[in-house]
């Protein structure tokens, strides 16, 4: 049994699936989006009833609101350890919103380039790219972040590089950075570091450190939909003196005063918050941070890491299946999450089947790491070059990629072994229904998807 399902919303409910009928949905798709607990969902309602704009109103509703939107600040501030006097806690709409933010400042306020992996998602490579202007530091041959070349390319760039952004883990093999190492190594060349920490954030501590600290983390990012809570809240901690100039987003809000040529910006954090902010959001990614920890935060990663090894053993065992990054469990410096790859199978294919006939839900295809996953798929320049052109010209169907399962604490073994049997029938070629590829690539079953009917 799961002693955390309880506390999930939404955990049990039944899909269709092919020929008629439903099943109970095993969702495999939480690194891209975890499904609310039931505490953030009963916060989210009684909320609904008092929430109103915060800083500014003198209402009752006003002052309540403000009251716990500060608070999820203070509750934010405490689980990453940030010390308010030096960084500062931003609300933003999630962890792409947060990165740009920091990349438009860097632009304006450093001005030197920014050292980023080969593993990033695009959130986290292409403000820097077509921003601040980005050095782009390769990986080890299994994919995982290599210190040496990270320090090289410091050494070589001799201070001209201000930034060093790297996620906080993988999205396709789930491998954790060793982020307070990374840091270090900036520190020691003149760089400060951004840790897009989506993915490692809903299930690892993060200690942003003291700024004295040599591996102190500067910026770190994520975004609430990825941790228990609704989509549209995120979180962007960084130092108060890189917000010294013009805000990337400007209005209401972030002023003191405005008058017919003069703009007269406030403190932080407010200056940075112009606009309505997502109140309801913001304290709903606190209450979800809160349970979190009062459920027990470090339990529940122990049991997703099992879980974890359940899958990627029962994938190896599997033949014609390939794990991007191995097998290893690599404990503790892996999530739980497995991307594969099955021997002459498109992986639009497999996903398509294990929702249709199985009820499972995963997600396929790069996963918006592009350069990652062509490392991981050993795809040489000339392959790449002509992918391009490919899909370029509209033929989206070729490609390549990879089937992602990813697993948070309400999984249980039983879905993890449901649905090894289902990628071990699909790996055979054993299918319960007919697929056709539209031209975008995806896969569509013959005579369409099967749905139930819900209101919502
Ligand atoms: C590693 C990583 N970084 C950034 C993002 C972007 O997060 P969001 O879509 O919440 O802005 C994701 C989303 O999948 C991610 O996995």
């Amino acid at each position: 049994m799961n002693r955390w399902r309880e506390h999930f919303a939404g955990v049990d409910l039944p899909v269709p699936v092919a020929g008629g009928g439903s099943v109970v949905g095993i969702n495999f798709d939480n690194a891209a989006s975890t499904p609310p607990l039931k505490r953030v969902r009963e916060a989210v309602n009684s909320f609904s009833d008092l929430y109103s704009s915060v800083h500014r109103g003198t209402g009752y509703k006003s002052r309540f609101s403000t009251e716990a939107y500060e608070h999820a600040r203070e509750v934010v501030a405490r689980f990453l350890g940030v010390n308010e006097k030096d960084q500062v806690v931003i609300f933003v709409k999630g962890t792409t919103d947060a990165l740009n933010r920091i990349a438009a400042e860097q632009l304006r306020q450093d001005g030197r380039k920014v050292l980023v992996t080969e593993m990033e998602h695009h959130a986290d490579l292409l403000p820097w790219r077509h921003r601040s202007g980005h050095v782009m530091v390769g990986l080890t041959p299994d994919g995982h972040i290599d210190l040496d070349a990270i320090e090289h390319t410091l050494r070589e760039f001799d201070g001209a590089i201000g930034l060093v952004a790297l996620c906080g883990a993988s999205n396709i093999t789930g491998f954790v950075s060793p982020v307070h190492e990374v840091a270090e190594l900036a520190h020691r060349h003149g760089a400060r570091v951004s840790v897009d920490a989506a993915q490692l954030a809903p299930h690892h501590r993060i200690d942003v450190l003291p700024p004295d600290d040599p591996g102190h983390l500067d910026f770190v990012s994520f975004s609430g939909h990825k941790m228990y809570a609704p989509y549209g809240a995120g979180v962007l901690v960084g130092p108060r003196d890189f917000f010294v100039g013009l805000p990337e987003v400007m209005g209401g809000g972030a002023i003191d005063m405005v008058t017919w040529e003069d703009t007269y910006w406030t403190d932080l954090p407010d200056r940075e918050e112009a606009g309505s902010p997502n109140v309801v959001g913001s304290v709903a990614l606190s209450v979800a941070i809160d349970t979190l920890l009062g459920l027990g935060f470090e339990a529940m990663l122990e049991d997703e890491l099992a879980l974890g090894r359940r899958m990627l053993e029962g994938l190896g065992k599997i033949r014609g299946v390939g794990v991007l990054g191995g097998t290893d469990s690599g404990r503790p410096t892996r999530l739980a999450l497995a991307s594969f790859v099955v021997e002459g199978l498109d992986h639009g294919l497999v996903a398509a089947a294990l929702s249709h006939e199985w009820g499972i839900a995963v997600r396929h295809g790069c996963f918006c790491a592009h350069p990652y996953m062509i490392h991981l798929l050993h795809m040489s320049k000339d392959e790449v070059g002509v992918l391009v052109d490919e899909v370029t010209t509209g033929g989206r169907k070729a490609m390549p990629g990879a089937v992602r399962a990813s697993i948070a604490p309400y999984n249980t073994e039983e879905e993890v072994d449901r649905f090894l049997e289902a990628v071990n029938r699909i790996a055979r070629g054993e299918f319960k229904a007919g697929y056709s590829q539209t031209a975008d690539g995806e896969y569509e079953p013959k005579g369409g998807w099967a749905r139930i009917e819900i209101a919502i």
